[in-house]
């Protein structure tokens, strides 16, 4: 039995992965990877900062890795991310003087990187997720130094020239909170005017960073609804359910070394997970799957964002320095109850 065996009617099941597992230096990692999943995407191996940190420098060696990992096991291999306003160096924005570029520049040199990036695994790639995280909240659009430079039409230049570099590959938009209706509706707008404008766009990724109370089910649901009525498809590209208590932002600056108590509020479970916090994630991953298998029509696929509990952004987001226990395999590579309780019908 495996996730990519029992979803195989509904959609792909896939993982994030980091270079040392491209490497494939640990064996029961590996293993576990190869058994579970049928498409994978590089955790930080093709952001811009990795494989284009200076002007005229690129560095492919753990992207090319990343991707031969995926041809050789068959899977799915998807391309994060072209534009995004993380992970992205400040000299991308500026001359050689240091000076903010003018929109023609800024425009170049998006073009020159996303034509050398996706020409590069033109064929192999099959989905690039072209555009992350350029909505606020509310919906609007972010005011990162690509909009403030180029301005509202740098999402649909990003588009035309990943289409242009590779025309077989999809083309993605993704996000975060998509299950918010004011932003859920932004992305919708977005999407449309690119419609619209007879910009390529086949489907938008809401990324899964999910804890044990959020998002309510009923606004996922509509969210992926409101999607499906594109006629694009939707991905849940990074899926992690934290049991973790979501901090506020002064806990989130503070240094719980020094706090007993609030180091025990924020960090609760350093020593393993209580059967009773590990039963509500069983429930909880339940149940949101239970809303993707009802739009599995329009559900590609379903990316968790780790292999295993060990290797987790969580443990240090929003966060640095707890335990967290977001996803179906544990420190060990053993599958979690969780992963039992999904794959039982219900
Ligand atoms: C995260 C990685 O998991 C971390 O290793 C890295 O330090 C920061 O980025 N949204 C995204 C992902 O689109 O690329 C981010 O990945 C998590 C949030």
């Amino acid at each position: 039995k495996s996730l990519k065996a029992y979803f195989s009617t509904q959609f792909l099941v896939g993982s994030a992965i980091n270079a040392q597992q491209a490497k494939r230096t640990e064996q029961d990692t590996d293993a576990l990877i190869i058994a579970q999943f049928n498409t994978i995407t590089p955790e930080n191996e093709l952001k811009w900062e990795r494989i284009h940190p200076k002007p005229d420098t690129y560095d492919f060696s753990l992207s090319d890795e990343y991707v031969d990992y995926g041809l050789a096991n068959n899977m799915f291999t998807v391309g994060h991310t072209l534009v995004w306003h993380s992970q992205t160096p400040e000299w991308v924005f500026e001359d050689a003087q240091g000076k903010p570029l003018t929109r023609a520049a800024l425009l170049a040199r998006m073009e020159e990187h996303i034509q050398t990036v996706v020409s590069r695994y033109k064929g192999k790639i099959k989905g690039w997720d072209v555009v992350n995280e350029a909505l606020n909240e509310d919906g609007s659009l972010r005011d990162s130094k690509w909009r403030q430079i180029i301005g509202d039409d740098f999402i649909e230049k990003a588009f035309t020239y990943a289409h242009a570099a590779d025309p077989d590959a999809e083309l993605y938009y993704n996000d975060y909170n998509l299950y918010k209706p004011e932003k859920s509706a932004g992305a919708a707008r977005l999407i449309k005017s690119l419609q619209n404008k007879g910009v390529p766009v086949h489907g938008v990724g809401l990324q899964g960073h999910y804890s044990l109370t959020h998002p309510a089910l009923n606004e996922l649901d509509d969210a992926l609804t409101l999607f499906a009525s594109l006629g694009i498809e939707s991905m849940i590209t990074e899926l992690d359910i934290s049991v973790l208590p979501f901090p506020s932002e002064a806990e989130q600056g503070a240094d719980i070394s020094q706090d007993l108590a609030l180091q025990k509020a924020l960090n609760p479970y350093p020593n393993g997970l209580p059967k009773a916090q590990q039963d509500a994630l069983s429930a909880r991953y339940k149940e949101v799957f239970s809303v993707f298998s009802k739009h599995h029509a329009s559900i590609s696929r379903v990316t968790f964002w780790g292999v295993n509990d060990a290797n987790s952004w969580r443990n240090d987001w929003p966060m640095r320095g707890r335990t967290d226990y977001p996803l179906l395999f544990d420190r060990k590579n053993q599958p979690k109850p969780a992963y039992h309780t999904l794959m039982t019908t219900p």
